[in-house]
């Protein structure tokens, strides 16, 4: 198939592209990158030896859209573009709401009129809100904290609204939970700009010495030890669930959460990441994150019931991979 794919020079996009062109799929990528960078498109066609169309173009732009739909016979859409920063949707809400959902309203549009049928959205755990753990597919979405979340929600209602209506359009809401680590080569990963929000690439940057310490955010949670529990899934298995989602996706939408079904807590990610990798990674106990949920992790038997898709790679795995991209990585200084 030929597949546009939207934020491909992103962290889960250009490991989607690889695992695309590893399953004999073309790729069009169509990225702003304005959280990457476009030598990512030229590591993806060198760790695959594939060739990749790339369009540097901010898909809210409903004209340079319609290019990309004229220009190549489209058979699916993988929708990755997007803001994701939790605390910065909080300050600059309406880019949040702007880019997120006028990205998802003019490709879906494009769809209908070009009549390509398949489209595949990244989703987020987030959309869960603090139900009961573990979540599943089938429960009532609560309110998010933020404008990001929210973001993903109202495109999920949206996409399913078209879909009803156009009973062609097969949709797959890919739901993710917390995505870590990166491609064996070392040469993709997750490379945020400033200091990073999220645990692993704060990890990765203390064990790098480019941070002082980590700083574990409450361990009075009522979880084993105290600290936030989360899923985390190997980008690589999140980027085969990807390809195993578009390759089986069938008229009507289909919700399915991406995660191992496994809870990590953060001392235990810690312990992982230094036996993984032989590094200490110093800490201090500090007060809670506002807006944090103590545990959460997935239902993930859906996807291995209806795709046969399940995550392969333990934590280890997750830990070493993460730290071999940072370690590679020359960006900032290093
Ligand atoms: P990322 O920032 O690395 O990738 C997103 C890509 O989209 C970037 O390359 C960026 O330049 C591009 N982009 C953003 N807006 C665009 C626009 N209007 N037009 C064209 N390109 C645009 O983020 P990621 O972690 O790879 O996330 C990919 C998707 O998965 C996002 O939609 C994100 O919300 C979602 N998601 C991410 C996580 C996570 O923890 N990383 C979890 C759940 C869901
Ligand atoms: C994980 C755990 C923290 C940093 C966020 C988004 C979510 C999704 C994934 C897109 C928590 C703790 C973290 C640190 C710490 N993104 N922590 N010290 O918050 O589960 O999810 O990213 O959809 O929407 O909210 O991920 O990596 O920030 O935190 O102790 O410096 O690590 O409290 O328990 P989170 P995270």
């Amino acid at each position: 198939m030929n597949i546009l794919v939207t934020g491909g020079a992103g962290y889960i996009g250009s490991h989607t592209c690889v695992a695309l062109l590893e399953a004999g799929h073309s790729v069009i990528i169509a990225d702003n990158l304005c959280n990457s960078k476009r030598e990512t498109v030229e590591t993806i066609m060198q760790i695959t030896n594939k060739e990749v169309t790339f369009y540097e173009v901010d898909v809210t732009n409903s004209e340079a859209v319609d290019v990309l739909f004229r220009n190549h016979k489209i058979d699916g859409v993988i929708h990755f573009a997007g803001l994701k920063a939790v605390g910065e949707s909080v300050e600059k809400p309406l880019d949040y709401y702007y880019n997120n959902i006028v990205s998802t309203m003019v490709l879906a549009k494009a769809c209908l009129t070009y009549s390509v049928n398949k489209f595949v959205f990244s989703s987020s755990a987030t959309v869960y809100g603090d139900n009961e753990v573990p979540f599943v597919e089938t429960m009532r979405l609560l309110p998010t904290t933020n404008p990001y979340g929210e973001t993903k929600a109202m495109c999920e209602r949206i996409l399913t609204d078209i879909a009803k209506a156009n009973p062609s359009f097969s949709v797959s809401l890919l739901r993710y939970f917390n995505p870590v680590g990166a491609h064996e080569s070392g040469l993709i990963g997750e490379a945020p700009n400033g200091i990073p929000n999220n645990l692993m690439p704060y990890v990765t940057q203390v064990a790098k010495g480019k941070l002082e310490k980590l700083r574990v955010f409450g361990n009075d949670y009522p979880t084993a030890d105290g600290t936030g529990v989360r899923d985390y899934i190997h980008v690589l298995d999140l980027a085969e669930g990807h390809v195993v989602a578009l390759e089986k996706l069938t008229e009507g939408v289909h919700v399915y959460n991406l995660g191992t079904g496994q809870g990590t807590s953060v001392l235990e990610l810690v312990k992982a990441f230094e036996e993984a990798n032989g590094i200490e990674v110093p800490y201090e106990i500090v007060a809670r994150r506002a807006g944090d949920i103590a545990s959460f992790y997935a239902d993930a038997s859906k996807a291995k019931r209806e795709l046969g898709w399940s995550a392969k790679r333990d934590i280890i795995a997750m830990c070493r991979d993460s730290w071999r991209f940072e370690s590679n990585n020359k960006t900032e200084g290093f």
